[in-house]
């Protein structure tokens, strides 16, 4: 019997889709107002934002607002029209290219619309079906769509675990020099969720026992992590080990758009067959043009990154020394794990938002084990230390109610007040 297409839509909103009706417009789809910044609006009240990955503070200093305003007036959001290949190529797009490859020490650069789709792409275009994927088993959804496209054996390893990535490695190399064909191992250079890196030294040492090529997502890590901000590949020691190299604008950059770096020959390889560039229209050029002075003051300006740090560390100091579990990270990304149910995360979220005007992201199952509730805070160089104060008192002030119940019992008249 065939049933109606969406008949199975009608009855399973998926696993997110299934909280709507609770936290639609509160905990999910939540409305921040106001200039991107350190303090927002949220329901009209002005609260302390950690959720905005604007690490560097860029997305409204005042001289990216004004570069990004006269491309707009200079080239409205059109130019240029149609894909790189065929009518979108500029000279800026050129120059774009080069220096984001001189900065993250690769011979090459190519530039993407978006990060999803254009690391989907390379992964497609870098495997054949012969081929061999082993990937970490916690990356981001961009590489599993990315993998999903691959028509030939795919092996996962546990988290940043090498004696699992060994063991995979070992069943790669078995099944490739049956096919013929060649083993990718992807990473990502920073854990978005928890805020470990990558073990990228430790992987890349694997080339001396195996043989294989290592594509990194660096969405977390350009920008904040190296010495210069080229990211965790320069922060380990690695870069020259990353064979294609990935960073999104979404994050420090504070834009949209990404781009992937590797020797000359891949590149010129991937700019004819990446399916999501080849068959898109080209980036446009006001965000070229924004990225251009993105890159140039992460190039110029330190100080944006020092302040990010001065922030990430007294924020990740203070939660400790409150004896908060902030997992293993090792980045800017500040995770605060505390045990409850699904309704007393959203009552403690609600807490922090309305009585102490501490605005963060909220992750629990199934992204995380069942039972756990993850409070993600995104430190920024916009953030100051009274913001890290008063959200350090906010932490102790709701630590001490979960621990003592109190959103246990609020969490049966949370569901009824947002619904309201
Ligand atoms: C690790 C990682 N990779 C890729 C992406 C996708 O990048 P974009 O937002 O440019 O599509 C993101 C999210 O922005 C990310 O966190």
């Amino acid at each position: 019997m065939i049933r109606d297409l969406f008949a199975k839509i009608y009855k399973n909103k998926g696993p997110l889709g299934k909280w709507a009706s609770q936290a639609e417009g509160y905990f999910i789809f939540p409305k921040l107002e106001g200039s991107i910044s350190n303090r927002m609006k949220f329901h009209g009240n002005e609260v302390i934002t950690w959720s905005i990955n604007d690490y560097l503070g860029l997305a409204n200093h005042p001289e990216v607002r004004k570069v990004d305003a006269e491309a707009a007036y200079e080239y409205g959001s059109a130019y240029p029209m149609g894909a790189r290949m065929m009518s979108g190529h500029t000279s800026f797009h050129e120059q774009l290219e080069n220096e984001l490859a001189e900065f993250v020490s690769k011979e090459s650069s190519y530039l993407l619309n978006f990060g999803y789709q254009g690391i989907m792409s390379t992964i497609d275009a870098l495997v054949g079906k012969n081929d061999v994927i082993v990937y970490d088993v916690d990356a981001h959804a961009c590489i599993i769509d990315g993998v999903r496209l691959h028509l030939g054996k795919r092996f996962t390893y546990r988290h940043n675990d090498l004696e699992s990535l060994k063991k995979n490695l070992e069943r790669a190399t078995k099944v490739a020099n049956q096919t013929g064909g060649g083993i990718l191992v992807i990473s990502e250079g920073v854990f978005g969720m928890r805020g470990e890196q990558g073990r990228l030294k430790e992987i890349a040492a694997l080339k001396n026992e195996y043989k294989f090529r290592f594509l990194v997502d660096d969405a977390h890590g350009f920008g904040t992590l190296g010495k210069s901000g080229a990211g965790t590949g320069e922060e380990q020691g690695v870069q020259d080990d990353i064979d294609v190299y990935f960073a999104t604008f979404a994050k420090s950059m504070a834009s949209t758009g990404a781009f992937i770096a590797a020797n000359k020959e891949i590149i010129d390889y991937l700019k004819y067959n990446l399916r999501s560039q080849v068959f898109a229209k080209s980036l446009q050029m006001q965000l070229v043009i924004g990225a251009l002075k993105r890159l140039d003051m992460i190039r110029t300006m330190p100080e944006l990154k020092e302040k990010l740090w001065v922030i990430v560390e007294a924020l990740q100091a203070g939660l400790r020394a409150r004896g908060f579990d902030l997992g293993q990270t090792q980045s800017c990304v500040t995770p605060v794990y505390l045990k409850g149910s699904i309704p007393e995360a959203m009552a403690l979220v609600k807490d922090l938002r309305e009585n102490h005007g501490v605005f963060c992201s909220i992750v629990v199952y199934p992204v995380i084990p069942k039972g756990l509730i993850l409070l993600r805070l995104i430190p920024t160089s916009m953030h100051t230390l009274i913001d890290v104060e008063l959200t350090l008192k906010a932490f102790s002030a709701i630590k001490e109610r979960l621990e003592n119940g109190v959103y246990q019992h609020l969490s049966t008249l949370v569901k009824a007040e947002i619904s309201e």
